[in-house]
């Protein structure tokens, strides 16, 4: 169970997330988070069929499935197009483009801009905060660069041997012309950058078949799946 302080100044209420592994819903304990929270989101592995219907019988709302995405960095045997080059960000003004070439259009599939108590301009505003905290906490934000302009990103957490994509896009006005498989390609430039990587790992919305589509197809695979379910109070003492 974690309290999510950070989501305050994000969406504007009292967050508790619960990730149950392998545990059965204690509906006691999910009280008392209720009793401290305007908002709780319970992630439960998809398979759990029993707890998610527990879930949805104490007011739970289904919001999305989370997959896990990774893949073996050391097997790759396609050219990577010579037009496409990383460009890692490290001032504070490189930050601010990319946060401001990010719209309220550009993600739209994850829970909070699909719930009608956030929406896309709240989804947005945390996204931007996320990558300002992981920006602060010195993990890399690169830029892709197709023929001399900057078409999206990647947020990267580089663990061990691991990269973990915490968010990457294709910025809205280059959607649609087939660049979105650079963001399957970029990992192996990153790697030329930084041998010790391995493996890669992100996590992404069921509800987005763009990308799902675009990862699978360049050998990435759908490791884990959880569903998520949300539910709103109206704790009007806890602020
Ligand atoms: C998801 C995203 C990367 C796709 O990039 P894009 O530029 O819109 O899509 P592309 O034009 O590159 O399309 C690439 C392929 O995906 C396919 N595709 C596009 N939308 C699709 C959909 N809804 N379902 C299945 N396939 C789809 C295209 O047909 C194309 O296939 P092809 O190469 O075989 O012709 C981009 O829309 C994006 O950055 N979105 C916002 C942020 C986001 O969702 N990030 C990922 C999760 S954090």
């Amino acid at each position: 169970m974690t309290d999510c302080p950070w989501e305050l100044e994000n969406l504007g209420c009292r967050t508790t997330e619960i990730r149950l592994n392998g545990a059965n819903v204690n509906l006691d304990e999910l009280k008392q988070v209720e009793q401290r929270s305007n908002y709780v989101v319970v992630k439960v592995p998809a398979a759990y069929a029993r707890e998610g219907r527990v879930l949805q019988e104490n007011g739970y709302f289904f919001a999305e499935t989370q997959l896990k995405i990774e893949r073996d960095l050391s097997s790759f045997n396609c050219a990577i197009p010579e037009d496409l080059t990383l460009d890692y960000i490290t001032s504070e003004d490189g930050l601010q483009e990319v946060l401001e070439s990010i719209t309220p259009q550009t993600f739209v599939t994850d829970r909070i801009a699909l719930d009608p108590s956030f929406g896309l301009d709240v989804s947005l505003r945390r996204y931007r905060n996320w990558m300002k905290t992981e920006f602060a906490c010195g993990n890399p934000l690169i830029r892709l660069v197709w023929e001399n302009k900057g078409v999206g990103f990647m947020m990267v957490k580089l663990v061990d041997s691991n990269m973990d994509v915490l968010l990457h896009a294709i910025f809205p006005p280059f959607q649609g012309r087939g660049l979105g498989h650079l963001l399957a390609l970029a990992p192996f430039v990153l790697r030329n950058k930084f041998r010790q990587l391995k493996s890669y790992s992100t996590r992404v919305s069921a509800n987005n078949p763009a990308i799902i589509y675009i990862l699978t197809t360049h050998g990435y695979t759908i490791t884990d799946a959880c569903s998520v379910f949300v539910k709103h109070l109206n704790n009007t003492e806890v602020q």
